[in-house]
């Protein structure tokens, strides 16, 4: 691949695919993490007098504007971050972008609107996809890949845009890359891996492929319902995707053959209702009460974890123990983020919302070996699957 440092960009207009997908709660930007990650790269571009058209999505509209999913509230922040004016564009490839792109100077920065409100850019048809990518391509010289988080997207501004103009990666994902690389070859061992968030089913990929890689699997969040179910305990009113409880006794039993470690909570904080008031009482894993549902794991379950990294030498960590966003079932969360910081290991944070839960928290980034701007992106990476954005940056 070739890096932003191999191709001339002065005086030229460069297309940036970011990965500005940040959480908003109305139109306030509650956790700014991946536009600061992609600050340098677009810095040392506007430094080398390039003209910088930034891209990206933003939520899940559905090929049509929708207002909550406007970029505008990140083209405000960006302008903050840079230091310097972001010229914003009310359409992605229409007369807006055309007129915000002819007036940029060298060493000046447009922001486009959601790439999303185009139906071409999230299409499955080839042709459909092609003729989006057309106009995204017709808007600049060259082409520069660094919206990590979304990689894993066979969508026109990752995949086809490329095959249209010369084209560089950044170097947030250059960064990511050597990330991933220390997770996948030369591992450093015991390697410990994290898994949360609430359905085990985003997360079969991973696991299928980590039972032959890691050493130790921790499980939390509200995927291990389904993990004690497999085991025959009776979860009450906790998320279950009953669905996978076959696939889960299976895993459960590989990783006995390979002697892959799973460790599964042994207290959860089961509550009354899904709420940050609701009665709650610590419980053993195996005996949640009917009428409850677990929303976090326990502290013996935090301590345990806490100790099965420790040691380790490289741990990797992919989403929330419990619902970290309500205080009462935060704490396993924390107790996670605690042990990734106490321990000597090479740490690294993977996903949108584990990262945002470690910023929310308040927890030093600086901790941390390394915090993700990709959550989907890094499983499938870990998993041995081809990304298209990355396919499409070679050569
Ligand atoms: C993410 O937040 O996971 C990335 O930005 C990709 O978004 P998507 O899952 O909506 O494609
Ligand atoms: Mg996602």
């Amino acid at each position: 691949m070739k890096t932003i440092d191999d191709i001339d960009v002065s005086g030229k207009r460069v297309l940036v695919r970011a990965d500005l997908n940040v959480p908003l709660d109305g139109g306030r930007i509650t956790d700014d993490g991946r536009i600061r990650a992609s600050v340098p790269t677009i810095e040392a571009l506007l430094a080398r007098g390039a003209k910088v058209i930034v891209c990206s999505h933003l939520g899940r509209p559905k090929g049509a504007p929708e207002p909550q999913f406007s970029l505008a509230p990140i083209a405000a922040r960006l302008g903050e971050l840079l230091g310097a004016p972001v010229a914003f564009a009310t359409d992605t490839v229409g007369e807006s972008a055309a007129a915000v792109v002819a007036g940029l100077a060298d060493g000046e920065v447009a922001l486009l609107e959601n790439l999303r409100f185009n139906a071409g850019e999230t299409s499955k048809d080839d042709a459909e996809r092609g003729a989006f990518a057309d106009r995204l391509a017709a808007l600049a010289d060259v082409y520069v890949g660094d919206g990590f988080g979304a990689v894993h997207r066979k969508h026109a501004s990752v995949y086809d845009v490329p095959a249209r103009l010369p084209h560089a990666v950044g170097g947030l994902i250059a960064t990511e890359l050597d990330v991933l690389e220390r997770l996948t070859a030369n591992v450093q061992r015991p390697y410990a891996v994290i898994l949360g968030g609430s359905k085990v089913s985003d997360k079969l990929g991973v696991i299928d492929s980590l039972l032959d890689k890691a050493d130790r699997i921790l499980v939390g969040g509200g995927m291990v319902f389904t993990f004690l179910a497999a085991q025959g305990h009776e979860v009450g009113k906790s998320l279950l995707e009953k669905d996978q409880i076959d696939r889960v006794r299976d895993y459960l039993a590989r990783a006995e053959a390979n002697g892959v470690e799973f460790v599964l909570p042994v207290d959860v904080i089961a509550a009354t209702a899904f709420a940050a008031d609701a009665d709650h009482a610590v419980v053993s894993a195996d005996a949640i009460p009917a009428d409850r549902l677990g929303l976090d794991i326990g502290p013996a379950s935090g301590e345990l974890f806490a100790d099965k990294i420790a040691d380790a030498q490289t741990v990797f960590w992919n989403g929330p123990m419990g619902v970290f966003e309500m205080e009462p079932y935060s704490h396993g969360t924390r107790a996670v983020a605690q042990g990734l910081i106490d321990s000597d290991a090479f740490t690294v944070v993977g996903g949108g919302d584990s990262a945002a839960a470690v910023r929310t928290l308040g927890f030093d980034e600086n901790a941390f070996g390394h915090i993700s701007t990709g959550g989907g992106a890094s499983l499938e990476y870990l998993e041995g699957k081809s990304l298209p954005g990355l396919e499409a940056l070679e050569g």
